[in-house]
C-alpha cells in the first residue's frame, strides 16, 4: 500500500427528488496521501460538499467505494464509520456549525465527550478541559473561551470550529468553504491559520472552495466538473 489516507474509487452519488434523479457525482476517483493539502474547486452546485461529506463518512455513496487507510467504509456499519470519524477526521464548515447554547470551550469539548461513555467522561474531563483550553489558546482565543458563538466575530467563530476540528488530533481535516462566510481580510487570516496548521502539524487537509486564490495555496488543485474530477 502507498501512503494513501483517503480514497474514492468510482464514487457515484445520486439524489432522488420525487420522480427526478440528480446525478451529482458520476465516478469520482480521488487519492489523498498522508500529509498533503488538496483543494477541490468547482462551480456552485458541482457537488463539492457532497464529495466532502462522502470523504468524511457523513453520507454514503450510491456507487463505488470510499476508503480510509485502505479500508473500504462506504458500506461499513454506522458505528464503525462514526468511530473513525471521531478519532481521525476533523471538520470545518462554512457556517461554523457551532452549538449556540454552549461556550467556545464547551463547543471544543463536544467531540471529546462523544468519544466516551458518561462514566469515562467523568474521570477524564479535567484532562480534556486542559486539552481544549490549550487548543483555544493556540488559536488565540484564550480570552474568549467562556463566550458563546453569538458573542464572537465570524473569524473567532471559525477559529473555535478549527479548535474543535483539531482537539482530537485527527489525521485529516476536511474544510468546506472555510472562508466563504468571512470578509476579505478575515478570510485571509483564516486561510493563514489553516495553511500554517497544515504545514506545522503535517496533517492532511482537503479543502473544498470556489475561491481560486485560496485553492492556489494547496499542494494540488482538482476541479469537480460534470460529476467528475479533472
Ligand atoms: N440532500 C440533497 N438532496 C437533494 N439534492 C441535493 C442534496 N444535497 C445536494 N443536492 C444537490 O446536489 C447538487 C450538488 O450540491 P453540493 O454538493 O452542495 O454542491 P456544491 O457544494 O459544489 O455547491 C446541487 O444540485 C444540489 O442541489
Ligand atoms: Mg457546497
Amino acid at each position: 500500500m502507498s501512503d494513501a489516507l483517503l480514497e474514492t474509487r468510482a464514487v457515484a452519488k445520486q439524489y432522488v427528488m420525487g420522480r427526478e434523479t440528480i446525478d451529482v457525482l458520476r465516478g469520482v476517483d480521488l487519492c489523498v496521501r498522508a500529509g498533503e493539502i488538496v483543494a477541490i474547486v468547482g462551480a456552485s452546485g458541482a457537488g463539492k460538499s457532497t464529495l466532502l461529506h462522502l470523504l468524511g463518512l457523513l453520507d454514503r455513496p450510491s456507487g463505488g467505494e470510499v476508503l480510509f487507510r485502505g479500508a473500504p467504509l462506504g458500506q461499513a456499519r454506522s458505528s464503525e464509520r462514526a468511530r473513525i470519524r471521531l478519532r481521525h477526521i476533523g471538520f470545518v464548515f462554512q457556517f461554523y456549525h457551532l452549538i449556540h447554547e454552549l461556550s467556545a470551550l464547551e463547543n471544543v469539548l463536544l467531540p471529546r465527550m462523544m468519544e466516551r461513555s458518561t462514566f469515562a467522561w467523568w474521570g477524564a474531563r479535567g484532562e480534556e478541559r486542559a486539552r481544549a483550553k490549550a487548543q483555544l489558546d493556540a488559536l488565540g482565543l484564550g480570552e474568549r473561551r467562556a463566550h458563546r458563538p453569538a458573542e464572537l466575530s465570524g473569524g473567532e467563530r471559525q477559529r473555535v470550529a478549527i479548535a474543535r476540528a483539531l482537539v482530537s488530533d485527527p489525521e485529516v481535516v476536511l474544510c468546506d468553504e472555510p472562508t466563504g462566510n468571512l470578509d476579505e481580510h478575515t478570510a485571509a487570516e483564516i486561510a493563514d491559520v489553516l495553511f500554517d496548521l497544515s504545514r506545522r502539524t503535517r496533517k492532511t487537509f482537503v479543502l473544498v472552495t470556489h475561491d481560486l486564490e485560496l485553492a492556489g495555496r494547496a499542494d494540488r488543485v482538482l476541479t469537480l466538473h460534470a460529476g467528475r474530477l479533472e
